[in-house]
C-alpha cells in the first residue's frame, strides 16, 4: 500500500482530484467508483473548478457510486443521489446515462443489487475507486462482521455509522437503518483504489489499515491485499 501523508484537508482534496483528472486524461472512457460523505467533498469541488478551467472532461466517463440509503427517495436531500448531483454531477459534463447509483426506491432491493452488479460487470469494471473510511473501519457500507459480502447487497447500518451520519439529519432516529452497498468483492476488483481519511476522526481504523493485518472486524484492512491502493490522510 502506498501511503501519502498530507498536511490538510485541502491538500488531500487536491491529491484526490489530481489523481481523478490524470485517470480521465489517460483514459477518457474511465469508469470511476465514487463515494459520498464529508471526505470527498473537497475533491469534487476541485474537480468542478478544473472542469470550468477546461482541465478535465467528463463526457466519456462512467461513474458507479458505492452506496445509497434504502429506502430513500432519490429526491430526498439526504439521498446520495441528491448529494452527488449537488456536489459534482450537475456541475460537470458527465452524461446522465453514464451515472450509476443504487436506487433508494427500487421496489425489489435484491433485484436492484443484482442489476447493479451486472451493470458494473458490463462496464468493464472500475478503473479508479475513491473510498472514505467509517469510524468503525467500514468501506462503502460493508460494516464489521464475521463474514463480508462480495457483491452488491442490502445491509443494516452499524450503530456507530448511524450515530456518525446523524450529523446530516435532524437526529439519529431519522437516519435510515439500511443501505444498498457495493460489496467487498466489487470494491477489490477496482484496478486502482484511493482511500482517504482524517486520521483524527478515524485513528483506530486507519492504524489498523497501516498495521497490515486483515480482519473482517475492520473491513478497510482487506485493502491490504490489493495491489494498487493509496491511503491518503491528514491530521
Ligand atoms: C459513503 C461511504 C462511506 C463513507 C464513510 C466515511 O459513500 O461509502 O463508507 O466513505 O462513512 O464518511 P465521511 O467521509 O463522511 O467521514
Amino acid at each position: 500500500m502506498k501511503v501519502v501523508k498530507v498536511n490538510s484537508y485541502e491538500e488531500m482534496s487536491a491529491y484526490i482530484a489530481e489523481r481523478i483528472a490524470c485517470q480521465i486524461k489517460e483514459k477518457p472512457q474511465s469508469v470511476l467508483g465514487l463515494a459520498t460523505g464529508s471526505t470527498p467533498v473537497g475533491a469534487y469541488e476541485k474537480l468542478c473548478e478544473m472542469y470550468k478551467e477546461n482541465k478535465v472532461d467528463f463526457s466519456c466517463v462512467t461513474t458507479f457510486n458505492l452506496d445509497e440509503y434504502y429506502p430513500i427517495n432519490p429526491d430526498d436531500k439526504n439521498s446520495y443521489r441528491y448529494f452527488m448531483e449537488e456536489k459534482l454531477f450537475s456541475k460537470v459534463n458527465i452524461k446522465k446515462e453514464n451515472i450509476n447509483i443504487p436506487s433508494g426506491n427500487a421496489p425489489d432491493a435484491a433485484l436492484e443489487c443484482k442489476l447493479y452488479d451486472e451493470k458494473l460487470e458490463k462496464s468493464g469494471g472500475v478503473d479508479l475507486q475513491i473510498l472514505g473510511i467509517g469510524v468503525n473501519g467500514h468501506i462503502g457500507f460493508n460494516e464489521p462482521a464475521d463474514t463480508l459480502c462480495s457483491g452488491t447487497h442490502l445491509t443494516e447500518l452499524a450503530k456507530e455509522t448511524i450515530a456518525s451520519n446523524s450529523r446530516f439529519f435532524k437526529n439519529e432516529l431519522e437516519v435510515p437503518t439500511h443501505a444498498i452497498t457495493m460489496g467487498i468483492g466489487s470494491i477489490m476488483k477496482a484496478k486502482s483504489i484511493i482511500i482517504a481519511a482524517n486520521i483524527k476522526d478515524k485513528k483506530e481504523a486507519v492504524e489498523k489499515v497501516l498495521g497490515g493485518n486483515i480482519t473482517t472486524s475492520c473491513p478497510a484492512t482487506l485493502l491490504c491485499a490489493h495491489r494498487d491502493v493509496t491511503l491518503v490522510y491528514y491530521g
